[in-house]
């Protein structure tokens, strides 16, 4: 198959860690934080130098800030719901995923929360004046995704996070679609809450993410879940010290030491170097559609300002018939919709029908990309 859904989920993984998976399972597959033996130490071992490792990789500091939950969507939830409380406001793009609006319309209507949604243009883009503009008195934090799971758009994420701590305003980075793909330094990008998935650009396995908190939120925000953890058992309270306040219940230890094979690969190769490869095969598509006639590419016009991921619309055919002809006649794999991110649509001019997305990996190849492009062309002058 020639698969670009890497947005959707990065296939195949980095090289170690279905390996490493398989390893923990079989051999030494015990808990940890309860049990007090020798294997059990060796397994928090791993867990914690899988923190050590993610602390760096997003340029924090403190491995205990680092919390591991199931996904990003799991990882903002937490966020809204611990941090919001009656009577806040708090600014959104118009670029969000639906892991950000569900919530939010939920909070505004069960506890009161207000939410702005600031315009992104027709390529995605979103201004920092326009964020500003929407800052009111009651605005608690700023929430956004630093590249859209639809065109690829980069948000200027360092310059809202300067704006934000300027107003004392919390801004949580929604990292789906560009942690592992680009660099991430939470510090110099005043970034108080990083959300991030295992499985996407980390190169992972699926159903481990996490966030990074600042201890100054992690102090302020109430955990969703409470439980287990292994720490201060004779009480009925949630420890209040990281990460246990978060963390309750057994973790998907696989998914852990599989993301941290997945760290030690990007850790050898280099992000940069993965980058540098994923946008040379985007150049190559992008170039490609230009002679396809009754295609629209959406999103940035090049290369500049984006990931690896190209949306496009055929105005003259159905989406949805045009994607599964892609895969019927090529073995070519995409996601055409609206990507769980209807409000992205929206500002792109693409709802309802929404899009067909191509997205790349480093691991995707020249003919690959030649091929899809083929393949469209036949299928669209059909
Ligand atoms: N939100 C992910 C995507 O864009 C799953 O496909």
């Amino acid at each position: 198959m020639i698969y670009l859904d890497h947005s959707s989920t990065s296939f195949p993984k980095a090289p170690g860690v279905g390996d490493a998976i398989k390893t923990t399972l079989e051999k030494h597959g015990v808990n940890i934080g309860r049990g007090s033996y020798e294997e059990a130490f060796a397994v928090e071992a791993e867990i914690a130098d899988t923190r050590q490792r993610l602390v760096s990789f997003f340029g924090g500091d403190d491995p205990r800030q680092v919390v591991f939950t199931p996904s990003v969507t799991y990882s903002i939830n937490i966020f809204l719901s611990g941090f919001l409380r009656p009577g806040d406001h708090v600014i959104v793009s118009g670029m969000e995923h639906n892991a950000v609006m569900r919530p939010v319309t939920l909070l505004s209507r069960t506890r009161d929360v207000q939410f702005s949604v600031v315009p992104a243009n027709t390529r995605g883009e979103v201004s920092p004046d326009d964020i500003k503009k929407a800052i009111l008195p009651a605005t608690k934090a700023v929430v956004m995704l630093h590249a859209s799971n639809v065109t690829g758009t980069l948000l200027p994420a360092a310059e809202i996070g300067q704006l934000c701590r300027d107003r004392g305003i919390c801004f949580a980075l929604d990292a789906a679609q560009s942690a592992g793909s680009i660099p991430i330094d939470i510090a110099a990008m005043n970034v108080d809450f990083l959300a991030f998935t295992g499985h996407k650009g980390l190169l992972g396995p699926q159903g481990i993410g996490g966030f990074i908190a600042t201890r100054a939120l992690s102090s302020e925000m109430q955990p969703l879940i409470l439980g287990g953890t292994g720490s201060q058992s004779n009480q009925f309270e949630q420890p209040e010290f990281m990460p246990d306040k978060f963390e309750s219940g057994t973790p998907n230890i696989p998914g852990i030491i599989g993301l941290r094979a997945a760290l030690l690969y990007l850790e050898k190769v280099g992000i940069n170097n993965l980058y540098r490869r994923e946008m040379a095969l985007t150049q190559l598509f992008l170039d490609g559609l230009k002679d396809i006639p009754g295609v629209v590419p959406l999103g940035m016009p090049s290369t500049e300002g984006r990931t690896a991921v190209v949306s496009i619309n055929v105005p003259e055919k159905d989406n949805s018939l045009v994607a599964y002809e892609l895969e019927r006649q090529g073995a070519v794999k995409t996601r055409v919709g609206l990507h769980c991110a209807p409000i992205a649509h929206k500002s792109l001019g693409t709802f309802p029908e929404g899009t067909i997305r191509f997205s790349f990996g480093a691991t995707n190849t020249e003919d690959e990309i030649s091929t899809a492009l083929e393949t469209l062309a036949k299928i669209v002058s059909e």
